[in-house]
């Protein structure tokens, strides 16, 4: 069911309490990558350009243990959003209280208040009811605008839903067309990538897409276990011997739906798993007993970009190697630059394959790069995320 948005709702003169996920990188105060604060922009902009609107912000900021540890504090978002947005924001002593309620109160129009890191509360992570309340006591209406956190059932991101109007921000919107829009009407053919160091945390992905894919190419740390069920040596590669099965009847579904797989075809390989290896070729898919399978070869390169290049729609989860040795990485980078290169709707969700795009530079030639990591997992999962189910209907 489409939900309501920003647009959907007259905001003039209102206070908006809008949960963002400002949960950025931050060392010694300095904030590393703010896409997440860029990509809150469009809506904290619309939402100050309705007349007479006050915004007060909300957001997670790492995982402090349930009190107020200063170097989670969101003080330097505060600084940075203001040079981003081009107006003052405030920063409050806390996410809930007297003082902080008075703060909201007192915020005349166009200005904006950033509560203080809503973690610093157990409360927010239980989901408590009273705190929800006190949250939503200081806005007359709720927009939810951090899809990162939208598999969080939290008092910030779905509690507060049940206490005042709720609806989603443009950020929100945009990762539920395109994250939850791959499975309506996908142009085919329909390809995915996945990969990343584990099986186990990919099953339910994987048995989402296979009815759904044309073509499902598997890397990554996980693919080993893939090929060992197929009967290949993988030498002392990471292979999760407790997932054989999985493996198995997962090869057995793509059979069964006609769905294309594509294995690792050749290997870059190292001798042991530290960053300091050097990368030795492989050309078939053999691996050699004292050898560690780090990153795709040519061969499989090939394989993928003729998939990719065809593509209508690729979705783009995990890395091919271990792409933070700059000896593994090229597997992760070729296929980077060949889902940039595709002409189909592009999609690349998952904290590590979006850390890939963004280190090589190509995030502006993918359709869309997802703000998300597990939520991201999730929402391909198929599944329901609560900040998004709680917000009001179209
Ligand atoms: C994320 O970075 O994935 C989100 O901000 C959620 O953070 P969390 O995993 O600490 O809930």
């Amino acid at each position: 069911m489409p939900k309501k948005t920003v647009r959907d709702v007259d905001l003039k003169g209102k206070r908006v309490l809008c949960r963002v996920d400002f949960n950025v990188p931050i060392k010694g105060g300095k904030i590393g990558d703010e896409t997440r604060i860029r990509e809150s922009l469009p809506t904290l902009r619309y939402i100050l350009e309705q007349h007479g609107t006050r915004l007060i912000l909300m957001s997670h900021l790492g995982r402090p243990k349930d009190k107020p540890e200063p170097e989670y504090s969101l003080k330097p978002v505060a600084q940075r959003l203001a040079e981003l947005l081009g107006r003052p924001v405030a920063m409050a002593p806390d996410c809930v209280g007297e003082a902080v309620e008075a703060q909201a109160k007192a915020l005349a129009a166009g200005e904006v208040l950033l509560l203080e890191n809503v973690r610093f509360h157990k409360a927010e992570t239980e989901n408590s009811a009273e705190f929800a309340a006190k949250l939503a006591r200081l806005g007359d209406i709720y927009v939810n605008d951090a899809f990162g956190s939208a598999h969080r059932a939290h008092a910030s991101t779905e509690g507060v839903a049940h206490h005042l109007p709720a609806v989603a921000g443009f950020l929100m919107e945009k990762e539920i067309k395109f994250l939850g829009g791959v499975f309506e009407n996908p142009q085919k053919p329909f390809v995915a990538i996945i990969g990343g160091a584990k099986v186990s945390t990919k099953i339910a992905v994987l048995e989402s897409l296979l009815p759904r894919v044309d073509s499902l190419i598997i890397g990554g740390g996980m693919a080993y276990t893939f090929l060992k069920v197929e009967g290949i040596a993988v030498g002392k590669s990471l292979v999760e011997e407790d997932h054989l099965d999985t493996a198995l009847s997962l090869l057995a579904e793509a059979k069964k739906q006609k769905v294309k797989i594509l294995l690792p075809l050749d290997h870059q390989v190292g001798a042991e798993f530290k960053e300091t290896a050097k990368a030795e070729y492989v050309a078939g898919t053999a691996i050699p007993a004292e050898r560690i399978g780090m990153d795709v070869g040519e061969k499989t390169l090939a394989a993928c970009r003729e998939l990719i290049a065809a593509a209508g729609t690729v979705v783009w989860n995990g890395p091919l190697g271990v792409f933070e040795f700059p000896e593994f990485a090229k597997g992760t980078l070729e296929v980077a630059r060949m889902v940039a290169a595709c002409k189909g709707t592009t999609v690349v969700g998952g904290g590590d394959s979006v850390a890939a795009v963004q280190k090589f530079g190509l995030a502006s030639k993918i359709s869309h790069v997802s703000t998300g990591g597990g939520a991201s997992l999730e929402l391909l999962e198929g599944k329901a995320l609560p900040g998004i189910v709680a917000l009001a209907d179209k």
